[in-house]
């Protein structure tokens, strides 16, 4: 699977998978996967919610010294004996979940909407409710401030949406039919997201607005009760920094699982032959009835190279599996299951 920072690997443990193997380009993600590991490791349920559900912690160089820098790995411990103090708790952006790239969009973003007192009152009661209804009403409202002049031009930049992780390639598949401009296609995923899912459930987007997770709403791995199972587990999961594709070429297991997000959108315009050499090696690493996990802008799986659909079906009750999708930032969620030989 992809890294990226490690959530969804941690989670997976909980499942009592046999292995893991996490990949990813950015070794920052890689880092950052690391020193939750190690926080099981050595650390216990207190440190792991003040690093990752609080988002800060007290002393966190010298606890990061003493406890947690020698299970890191040499790549990981470079990076973060220099970026420690993303704990630290700063004067403005005070927490570890607004530091780096998108932490700086979040952190801009909460601020601009935090600083209107009509948006922040719809926001806190959004980001709150069970009701779905009432939110639905809640969200109608917001919907009209939301998308007008200013937020409307900023969210169609370039530049705003490669902080948010969204490179030119994908932006493309967003406006592949022609004139959706990405305020369009946003609003589109936020009244689908909350219009199904209750906002007081919502870690995601919570923890973009407030800087931090509650214990109510938090990603699995950082509930108490998961804490043991986890730790005894923690070995299965390894690492490596480079591309899912020179990873896959070294490796001669066979994989029953494979979760690529939403990268193949990064391969799509540019690097087509990646893309087709990628499922190639997916299709000779998998194992009987092997299942592909992945989310697209795109509306459906047809942008992927045509030999797929010879070796892998497409399971289709995906619009069941959308509804659930807490994120909402993708128009498509797709589920390949290799076909028997
Ligand atoms: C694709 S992004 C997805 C983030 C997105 N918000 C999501 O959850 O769907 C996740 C990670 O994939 C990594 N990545 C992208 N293309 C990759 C590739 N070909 N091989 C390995 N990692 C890749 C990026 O470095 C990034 O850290």
């Amino acid at each position: 699977m992809l890294t990226s920072a490690g959530c969804n690997a941690l989670d997976y443990l909980i499942e009592s998978v046999d292995r893991i193997h996490c990949v990813d380009l950015n070794y920052r993600q890689n880092a950052v996967l690391d020193l939750k590991l190690a926080l099981f490791k050595n650390g216990d349920y207190n440190m792991l919610w003040e690093f990752f559900g609080d988002g800060k912690k007290n002393n966190a160089k010298d606890i990061y010294k003493n406890k947690l820098s020698d299970f890191l790995q040499p790549e990981s411990k470079k990076f973060w004996d220099l970026k420690i103090k993303y704990f630290d708790g700063g004067l403005f952006r005070k927490t570890f979940y607004y530091r780096g790239a998108s932490g700086i969009l979040a952190w801009w973003v909460s601020r601009y909407l935090k600083s209107r007192p009509s948006l922040k009152k719809k926001i806190d009661q959004l980001l709150a409710t069970e009701d779905l209804l009432a939110q639905k009403i809640i969200f109608k409202s917001l919907e009209k401030q939301l998308f007008s002049f200013p937020l409307n031009t900023i969210m169609n930049r370039l530049s705003v949406l490669a902080l948010a992780g969204v490179p030119k390639s994908q932006f493309e598949l967003v406006s592949s039919n022609g004139t959706e401009k990405t305020s369009d296609y946003l609003k589109d995923c936020f009244q689908k997201t909350f219009n199904n899912n209750p906002g007081a459930k919502n870690y995601f987007y919570q923890v973009y607005y407030y800087g931090k997770y509650t214990k109510e709403s938090c990603p699995e791995y950082l509930k108490e009760e998961n804490f043991e199972k986890i730790r005894g587990q923690i070995e299965k999961i390894t690492f490596s920094t480079e591309s899912i594709n020179d990873y896959l070429k070294k490796s001669d297991i066979p994989f029953t699982h494979f979760v690529l997000l939403d990268h193949m959108d990064w391969l799509v315009a540019n690097q087509p032959t990646i893309l087709e050499e990628q499922w190639n090696l997916i299709n000779s690493r998998s194992s009987k009835h092997s299942r592909v996990l992945f989310r697209s802008a795109a509306k459906d799986q047809s942008f992927l190279p045509k030999h797929v659909f010879n070796n892998f079906s497409f399971y289709p009750g995906v619009e069941d599996v959308q509804k659930n999708d807490r994120v909402g930032m993708y128009r498509y969620t797709g589920l390949a299951i290799k076909n028997p030989n």
